[in-house]
């Protein structure tokens, strides 16, 4: 049946608005993927005409999809024709009054209409915003006429009880059915591939559990500081900006099993299971850090605490790295090493599966024993799979030499990948929660990391330093060598 789709951007005058969302919707709209009749409308305090509107989204839009360039002007005139605005303060409902004006203006009559309301504001303003709509009248479904859905940005509240308590307000306005939680990194394609990958091959299955595989290591890295978020990410720190969201989802997908099949609930099921093992982090198990200012790649970069809006005295962590627990069947025993920090030397994310050594070497009189196998998975950058195998080294002796099976998604898949946002867009206007974290889903996640937040902050425990461009502070280095290996 044809609807009109309806988007509302809260908070359009953003960075992520601007940058992220208003880009994948228009990828979409190349791409045809996107329902008709469509329409866009922003909101937020700045005050602006609709004409500067578009002319500040139309900076950040490509044509990524479009194989003639000269067709790119004209689409994107088509596209914003489509997109509106309306200066607002966030909890006044009588100016959300004159966006159901836009709304029922742009739906046409007659037809169903599907609406989603995506927060793109600081988690400070989700809950005035949802009162503020429900009190326009803007939440309630009209069965056969109207539906409403939510798209909420992490980060959802700062521990467990705080989570709770907004999840709970959130859903006085829009039940959980109608709430989207997205976390950017599942819609990210490697990370869409990890069910492929474990669930559609056989050889991975047989191995996937504690009697062949060591450990395992989950980076996420970056090279760079805090450049400009200082303000929200001292607030928050990189284990509830990273480690509590991003690399929880993709331990997760690493070490859940088998759904029953790709139903939404079934999958969310089986990330639940396999969170709720996962043992709370303990200060034995964590190791925090913080930046300092040093040289890096010829320039004089700052620390953490000489950049702007950063308090002298902050004790919030820009590294984290921990060892995580998985205690099921499948688990028990295999450290899951995780790490995450900024102002380091290299940038990537990845997740690395480190198989155990071959028992009974019968290579050690004629070679070095074989080094164990890795199965590298690689989000960013030069998205990709490897596997190291050994094999003999061509020449007369026997020695064996480490080589790596290595796809490259630039190689295999010369066509463009989306945007993590388009593929996650494109879900929310299908109704597909496949990739959206369901509220039992965060409780758990927050279940590991919440004791340990507590008693970092209550005891006032400051972070090890390390330079600007460097590894990260050492005492990484020795919890990795308490589970006798080493960070690659
Ligand atoms: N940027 C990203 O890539 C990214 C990634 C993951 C998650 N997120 C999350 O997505 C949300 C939006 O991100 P963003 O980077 O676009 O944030 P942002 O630029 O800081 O904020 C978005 C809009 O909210 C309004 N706003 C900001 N601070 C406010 C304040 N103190 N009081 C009232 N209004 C305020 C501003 O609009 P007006 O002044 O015009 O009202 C601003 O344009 C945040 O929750 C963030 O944590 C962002």
């Amino acid at each position: 049946m044809k609807q009109h789709l309806s988007i509302i951007i809260i908070g359009a005058s953003g960075d992520l608005a601007t940058k992220k969302i208003f880009p994948a919707l228009f990828a979409l709209y190349c791409r045809k993927l996107l329902p008709e009749p469509f329409s866009c409308c922003g909101f937020a305090r700045t005050a602006m005409d609709v004409d500067t509107f578009r002319e500040m989204l139309k900076r950040h839009l490509t044509c990524r999809y479009v194989p003639d360039e000269e067709e790119c002007p004209a689409l994107m005139d088509k596209f914003l024709a489509r997109c509106f605005y309306v200066t607002g303060q966030y909890d006044l409902h009588e100016d959300y009054k004159r966006l159901a004006d836009i709304l029922d203006k742009n739906e046409k009559d007659g037809l169903s209409v599907t609406r989603i309301f995506y927060y793109s504001i600081p988690p400070f303003l989700f809950i005035p915003v949802s009162h503020s709509l429900k009190q326009a009248g803007l939440t309630t479904d009209i069965a056969d006429k109207r539906l409403n859905r939510a798209v909420i940005e992490k980060p959802f509240g700062r521990n467990r009880a705080s989570s709770d308590r907004l999840t709970r307000e959130l859903a006085t306005v829009f039940s959980e059915a109608q709430t989207y939680r997205i976390d950017h990194y599942l819609g990210k394609e490697v990370i869409q591939n990890l069910m492929a990958l474990r669930f559609a091959n056989l050889v991975l299955e047989p191995l996937w559990n504690r009697v062949n595989i060591a450990h395992v290591q989950i980076t996420w890295m970056e090279d760079i500081g805090v450049e400009g978020r200082a303000g929200y990410f001292d607030a928050y720190g990189i284990i509830r900006d990273v480690m509590q969201n991003h690399l929880l989802q993709m331990l997760a997908l690493t070490a859940m099993s088998e759904p029953l099949s790709l139903n939404p609930e079934y999958v969310r099921d089986e990330k639940v299971k396999v969170l709720r093992s996962v043992a709370p982090v303990t200060l034995n198990d964590i190791v925090v850090g913080q930046y300092t200012g040093a040289e890096y790649k010829g320039e004089k970069r700052r620390g953490y605490l000489e950049e702007d809006g950063v308090p002298p005295d902050s004790i919030t962590p820009t590294y984290a790295a921990a060892a995580l627990k998985i205690r099921n069947r499948r688990w028990d025993g295999i450290p899951f090493l995780i790490r995450a920090g900024k102002g380091l030397n290299d940038r990537k994310t990845e997740i690395r599966v480190v198989f155990r050594d071959v028992p009974a070497n019968i290579f050690g009189a004629v070679s070095t024993p074989p080094d164990a196998n890795e199965l590298v998975i690689r989000v960013q950058p030069d998205a990709g799979i490897s596997l190291s195998l050994m094999n003999k080294k061509p020449g007369l002796p026997m020695s064996l030499h480490k080589t790596d099976l290595n796809l490259s998604y630039a190689d295999v898949f010369p066509e463009e990948i989306p945007d993590a946002y388009e593929s996650l867009i494109l879900d929310v206007i299908n109704g597909d929660k496949s990739l959206f974290i369901r509220a039992d889903e965060l409780a758990a996640a927050w279940d590991v990391f919440t004791p340990v937040l507590s008693e970092l902050e209550s005891c006032t425990i400051r972070p090890q330093e390390y330079p600007f461009g460097s590894e990260g502070p050492r005492s990484a280095v020795a919890l990795a060598a308490l589970y006798n290996t080493h960070w690659r």
